[in-house]
């Protein structure tokens, strides 16, 4: 079996953290988003992996991400020139996935199961598809499932107006080679993108084929805005994270709780309060690092107070007594109070940045 993790698109949703990088590989507690999928799928026994890349972003994943070494696997990189839909994806992937049954993970989506489980499912019934359900309180944002009291799949329908359920398409699907030849049969949808939906629905109405759903336990964590993203951080926090202290913590400060310090980084008077993680070489100074926090490498925080935020890497937080609370701070930005006079907001915020004040 394959796997076909998909990491281009156009990541419109997490601006402006995206005109920069792949939405896939902004951090959740100091990894990318696209590495605990891999993991998943490595762990799952699936080491033959094919990777969806952009033009505009592909270069970074490859770069970052690497030939699979790192995670067991043999990772193939795979161009899309647009984000023509999760089926035009599929397609493009074809020789890569030759007739191989194969799992498509959509890579900014964060799952707890144990993929295995499914795996073994798909496999023992020799599925033409399985795919999986969750029940969300905001259908309207995801492909949505119709099933009968049996739990059979009657229906699928993407992005409803008027959903038919709450239960919606997680980002994980298994297929068998029947796939390719629905997706040919399909016709781009009116948002203009060959949607992997249309597909499955294809696969349901055809009379001897077998398609089932599986309802995840756990968590699931689509990845694709602010909050989702805070979400998904303190999740993983709570979840996934051991305490290991490699940095250097002076006598004036307290860390409290699971909390993890990369190498190089200085701790100087802070209080720490976990689950935190901070990456490597941070100067961290009279900063109080409150609960559900993940600092990339090198960030300086200096006379700061913050909580329930991701500051991505080399970003500056410096003399801003106020908590900041529910933030996410890009690669560089910097946050500063600046002594000149006369008292003042200055700014240079780039293009769909989003900022509260009080
Ligand atoms: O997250 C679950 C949802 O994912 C499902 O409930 C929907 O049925 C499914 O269509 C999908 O909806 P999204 O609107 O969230 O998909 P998005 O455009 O965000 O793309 C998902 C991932 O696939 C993302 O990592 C980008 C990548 N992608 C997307 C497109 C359209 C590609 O690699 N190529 C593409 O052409």
């Amino acid at each position: 079996m394959k796997a076909l993790i998909l990491s281009g698109g156009k990541g419109t949703r997490l601006r402006p953290l995206t005109y920069t990088g792949a939405k896939q590989l902004v951090p959740v507690a100091n990894k990318p988003i696209l590495w605990y999928g891999i993991e998943a799928i490595a762990a799952a026994g699936i080491t033959d992996i094919g990777i969806i890349i952009s033009p505009e972003t592909g270069e970074e994943v490859k770069t970052k991400t690497g030939n699979g070494d790192r995670f067991g696997a043999k990772i193939t990189y795979i161009l899309q020139d647009k984000p023509a839909g999760l089926a035009h994806a599929v397609k493009i992937a074809h020789p890569f996935l030759e007739n191989a049954p194969f799992l498509m993970y959509l890579g900014d989506n964060l799952v707890q199961s144990d993929l295995r489980l499914f795996v073994d499912r798909f496999k023992e019934r020799n599925l033409d598809s399985l795919i999986l359900l969750c029940t969300v309180p905001n259908p309207t944002a995801f492909g949505v499932a119709k099933i009968d009291e049996d739990g059979r799949v009657l229906e699928l329908v993407e992005k409803p107006k008027v959903p038919p359920s709450n239960l919606a398409l997680v980002g994980i699907y298994m297929f068998s080679n029947a796939v390719h030849n629905a997706i040919a049969k399909i016709q781009p949808s009116p948002r203009s993108e060959l949607e992997i939906t249309d597909a499955i629905q294809y696969l349901i109405n055809q009379p001897n084929s077998k398609v089932e759903a599986r309802q995840l336990e756990g968590w699931w964590l689509d990845t694709g805005k602010k909050d989702d993203l805070l979400e998904a951080n303190r999740t993983i926090l709570d979840a996934c994270l051991n305490c290991t202290v490699l940095g250097e913590v002076d006598a004036q400060s307290q860390v409290i709780g699971r909390v993890q310090i990369g190498a190089g980084s200085k701790i100087i008077n802070c209080t720490i309060r976990g689950p935190v993680t901070i990456g490597t070489d941070c100067h961290m100074e009279n900063s109080f690092i409150g609960p559900y926090s993940s600092v990339a490498d090198h960030v300086t925080l200096i006379d700061a107070d913050l909580e329930h935020s991701v500051i991505l890497q080399g970003a500056q937080v410096v003399g801003i007594h106020q908590r900041i609370v529910d933030s996410v701070i890009g690669q560089r930005a910097q946050l500063k109070v600046a002594p000149r006079r006369p008292k003042a907001l200055r700014f240079m915020i780039g293009d769909d940045s989003q900022i509260e004040l009080v």
